[in-house]
């Protein structure tokens, strides 16, 4: 059985009775068949209509209305439950109903404006609202500077108050009255036809307003060709948002949607269903929602102002039912929830701390273990004249003991002038003099000159000077970039008992209360006497032998960390001091190697420390 279209004769149907022909139930969905109804059914552009169905023992919340097969299906959620035969009240949300026929009305008050400017034009599609598209597409171009007088137009016809009819009609009387059709018609449909005044009729089966004085102001948006067809966009705005002329006011009043009961019923059934799925589906933040301040309960009833006085206590009454119902759903939340309530007393999540890289740690350990005994920590250049870090250090030009840095060269123009190297005054060749070439520190012993010159060679001196230093090689226990940390003191009657107390002081700070240090003859050609340093193993106690077994860790008792020595006489010199008044020690170790010995922490291969595995870095 078809379903009677109620709203094709009669579109200020807001309320009406029907039979309920069929129901299909799905799971969360009921579809309801009807004998007739008011709901439109979204087609011709417009969108389809919601609201309620209410019978006896139950309501069907309308949330779409389609066609099928000439039937009209409405679906929603049900409560409570609806039969065949039942005799049902239909209320559609009248409020967007109105809307959508405001828009429906416009479009076709935009193509009549157009037909009337431009002969033979006509629109073949639009669209009313459905997805918030507004728009009619027409056959010919139309140009974007036609469209002040298309809105001129438009607001003629509204101006005008042109009665808007409606006619059932079959497809043999449309043929007969010659009309225009642009788009094939419906087979399955009844047909009807609407004109505007005296302006000629087209079909259509939408719902539209009574008089184009109805009409909220029209606007004209935009034009853009889309596929050889050219789009108009509109929109409409309701008066109360705009002035609009006085006449054309006065008629709208007569029909200005304001809310009644019944609409607030449709509002009121709509929002105990959509408390009860959520409540059913365990949704978060439901109070807010709902009973908040600007919950949905307080939005629904802000409009008890746009109901007339006559139903306004009852519509309070109604308010204060569905507020009520609203709180027992929620209870029901609440009580849901307690049985899976947070613990509060649950340890929390730490959050990630991260920490200094290890290399920075054993700097800052280092420094302390020096400042302990009077050293200031110094810092000097990364990138540093051939002078200071190898001449001065009694290393002439071409001298081969200079082989042993394997050292990387910047690329700068070498300013030196040919000055002799002396030995008895090494100044004379000062890169201020006579310029030079420019290297990556292979050692911070580039230190030791710059400090003399700082302290205006006067000392006391006594500097920890720790440094990024770089050379040419690569493997498990060198890396191209490394760290050295280097101990300088220049004083009166500075003695190796000195070198040897402040080698013993850092071992036991550093490795731990049992660790010894001890030298052995080597050459630097900075140092005379140079030295060796080892520090014993703290594994075999400096024995070698752990359970009778040669030692793992060592294989000898001791570990070599660096060298040292007593400042060369022409090293002072270079600094401008007098070797003949005052002798001093140096020593210069890795950072790295001097760390990776430490207890402990068995690092084999000192390339992974500036491998940014994370995973690594962590553990230290
Ligand atoms: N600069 C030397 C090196 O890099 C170490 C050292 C420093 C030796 C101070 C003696 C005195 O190997």
């Amino acid at each position: 059985m078809k379903t009677k279209q109620l709203y094709l004769s009669d579109s200020y149907l807001k309320q009406a009775d029907a039979k309920v022909a069929e129901i299909e139930q799905n799971e969360k969905i009921t579809v309801v068949y009807l004998d007739q109804t008011i709901f439109y059914a979204q087609g011709g552009g417009q969108p389809a209509d919601i609201g309620i169905i209410a019978g006896k023992n139950g309501t069907l919340t309308v949330s779409h209305v389609s066609y099928n097969n000439g039937k009209i299906q409405h679906k929603g959620m049900l409560s409570g439950t609806l039969e065949e035969n039942d005799v049902v009240t239909l209320t559609i949300d009248w409020k967007k109903r109105y809307e959508n026929m405001q828009l429906h009305t416009a479009g076709h008050v935009l193509d009549q404006a157009v037909k009337n400017i431009i002969p033979n034009v006509y629109g073949v599609d639009g669209t009313h609202g459905i997805q918030g598209k507004n728009y009619i597409e027409f056959n010919e171009e139309i140009k974007p500077d036609q469209l002040p007088q298309i809105q001129k137009e438009i607001e003629n016809i509204c101006a005008a108050g042109e009665d808007i009819t409606t006619q059932m009609v079959t497809h043999a009387e449309i043929k007969a009255m010659g009309i225009h059709l642009p788009f094939d018609l419906p087979k399955n449909k009844d047909l009807r036809i609407m004109s505007i005044g005296s302006y000629p009729a087209m079909p259509d089966g939408g719902t539209q307003l009574k008089n184009t004085g109805e009409c909220w102001p029209i606007s004209v948006d935009s034009v853009q060709e889309k596929k050889n067809l050219w789009r108009v966009q509109y929109s409409v705005k309701h008066p109360q948002h705009k002035k609009s002329p006085e006449s054309i006011k006065k008629k709208k009043e007569e029909h200005l949607p304001l809310v009644s009961l019944e609409e607030l019923k449709v509002h009121a059934t709509r929002l105990e269903q959509e408390v009860k799925a959520d409540v059913d589906e365990g949704s978060p933040d439901l109070h807010t929602k709902y009973l908040g301040k600007n919950g949905l309960f307080n939005q629904l009833a802000k409009t008890i102002k746009d109901i007339g006085p006559a139903e306004r206590k009852q519509a309070g009454m109604l308010l204060n039912q569905v507020k009520a119902k609203i709180t027992a759903a929620l209870k029901q939340t609440t009580t849901k929830q307690q049985h899976s309530a947070i613990d509060l007393t649950m340890p929390g999540t730490a959050p990630h701390v991260g920490h200094l890289h290890p290399v920075t740690q054993a700097m800052r350990e280092i420094t302390d273990i020096f400042e302990q005994i009077g050293f200031t920590r110094v810092r000097y250049p990364e990138v540093d004249w051939d002078w200071y870090v190898f001449e001065s250090l009694n290393m002439p030009p071409h001298h081969p003991a200079r082989d042993e840095w394997e050292t990387f060269f910047v690329d700068v123009p070498d300013t030196t002038k040919d000055v002799a190297y002396d030995s008895n005054n090494p100044r004379k060749r000062h890169p201020s003099l006579v310029g030079g070439k420019v290297v990556l520190t292979t050692h911070t012993s580039n230190g030791q000159v710059r400090e003399m010159e700082r302290m205006d060679s006067t000392p006391p001196i006594r500097f920890i000077n720790i440094a990024r230093c770089y050379r040419r090689q690569q493997d498990a226990t060198h890396t191209q970039m490394f760290h050295q940390f280097e101990g300088l003191v220049i004083d009166k009657h500075i003695t190796i008992q000195h070198l040897k107390g402040t080698l013993d002081h850092f071992a036991q700070h550093f490795y731990g209360p049992t660790v010894k240090s001890r030298i052995r003859p080597f050459h630097f050609q900075f140092t005379e006497p140079s030295f060796e340093v080892d520090f014993s193993c703290h594994i075999c106690d400096g024995t070698g032998v752990v359970n009778g077994e040669k030692c793992k860790f060592c294989k000898s008792g001791w570990h070599e960390v660096g060298g040292a020595g007593m400042v060369h006489p022409n090293v002072l010199k270079a600094g401008g001091i007098d070797p003949d008044i005052y002798t001093g020690f140096a020593f210069g170790w890795g950072v790295e190697r001097t760390y990776t010995l430490k207890p402990g922490l068995n690092i084999d291969d000192i390339r992974l420390l500036y491998s940014s595995n994370i995973q690594f870095l962590e553990q230290f």
